[in-house]
């Protein structure tokens, strides 16, 4: 039975070097020391043995057994230290490789077109006002002229919050907040961009857009102010040869009033789609101020006048980008989004 263990020993020392893979270490440990293992079987068998013999063999074949045990533990920890610096070598950090960028957001296009209109009013001296989405009725129709049953609101249906309360359905109240706080010193020149509601839905309207209100109130201030104000503006957003056109309109807030068209940009006024085939898109609503607002915003319509306008910023950013249908804007497609 020595024999027999010694042999044992010699194979299992030889099978634990022979792994390479520390996974196969588990086979080694059970084919010794497993419920069926070869040490497990010698011991099993310890009932054949002498009396005298009997403690030593089990001494001898335990000890084997915490050797055996041991063996495979040594291995088990440089193998582990081998895997580990294989490990090493093939992740090295390759500090060459390009690195991985965030994904970082970028402005819409709305933003990027409000922001190219407010630089260019700046740079003709005009300064940015604000005023609340949600507005009085006072200050969104009755203080411009369109006093509760007036016909002309019929055009800007919108969403009462209460019978006093509304979202606001265009930038004009931001002139009464203004002339009210300003008044009656001259010049004043703003504008004021800012979101509006109404209720509309189809390819050229929304029910939430952009505009940006424009005024001025000065001594002898003409309508031709108006006009050379927003060629100029046109020009400088839509480049040399663009046209504008006005045509009369009414809004009870000014008078005279007019409609702003702008040369369509995307067939140079031939005719397509995003034109309805007129070659005119209408971009504005613009006018003198009328005498009765100036007076309610305290101006005296006696010793100045003054211009207003409130153009669409989808219809602006329409024509700058090609766009045949504003709903776009506001779908969250980021393969749209991303061109920009
Ligand atoms: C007005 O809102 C007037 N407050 C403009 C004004 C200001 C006139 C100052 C005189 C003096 P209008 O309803 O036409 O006018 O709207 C102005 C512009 O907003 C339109 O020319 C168009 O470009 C844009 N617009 C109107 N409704 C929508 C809509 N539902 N979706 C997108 N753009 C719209
Ligand atoms: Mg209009």
């Amino acid at each position: 039975m020595k024999e027999k263990l010694h042999n044992i020993k010699t194979r299992a020392e030889r099978d634990v070097l022979e792994v390479v893979d520390s996974s196969r270490l588990k086979d080694v440990q059970v084919k010794y020391l497993g419920k069926k293992g070869e040490i497990t079987q010698v011991l099993r068998s310890m009932g054949s043995l002498s009396k005298e013999e009997r403690p030593i063999m089990g001494n001898l074949a335990n000890q084997l057994k915490v050797e055996i045990n041991s063996l495979i533990e040594n291995r088990k920890l440089e193998l582990a230290q081998k895997e580990k610096a294989a490990q090493w070598e093939t992740e090295k950090i390759d500090v060459t490789l390009p690195g991985s960028m965030p994904l970082i957001g970028q402005n819409h296009p709305l933003t990027l077109v409000m922001e190219e209109i407010k630089e260019i009013f700046l740079g003709m001296g005009f300064t940015i006002a604000h005023g609340p989405e949600i507005e009085t009725d006072f200050y969104n129709f009755e203080a411009l002229n369109m006093p509760k049953e007036h016909p002309a609101r019929d055009m800007q249906d919108s969403f009462y919050i209460s019978e006093e309360i509304v979202l606001r359905t265009h930038t004009s109240p931001v002139q009464i907040r203004t002339m009210e706080k300003v008044a009656p010193e001259v010049p004043l020149r703003i504008i004021a961009p800012g979101r509006v509601y109404r209720r509309d839905d189809d390819a050229t309207h929304s029910p939430m857009f952009h505009q940006v209100e424009g005024l001025a109130v000065d001594k002898d201030i003409s309508m031709g102010d108006l006009k050379g104000t927003l060629l100029l503006f046109a020009r400088q957003m839509f480049g040399k040869e663009l046209k504008i056109r006005l045509r009369p309109s009414f809004f009870p807030f000014t008078e005279p009033s007019a409609e702003v068209d702008i040369s369509c940009v995307i067939c140079q006024g031939k005719g397509c789609r995003v034109c309805s085939h007129s070659g005119w898109l209408e971009v504005l609503g613009a006018g003198m101020i009328h005498p009765k607002v100036l007076e309610i915003s305290g101006y005296d319509p006696e010793e100045v006048t003054g211009y207003a306008f409130g153009m669409g910023v989808e219809r602006i950013a329409m024509l700058k980008y090609g766009f045949d249908d504003l709903r776009l804007f506001f779908s969250n497609d980021l393969r749209m989004l991303r061109q920009f």
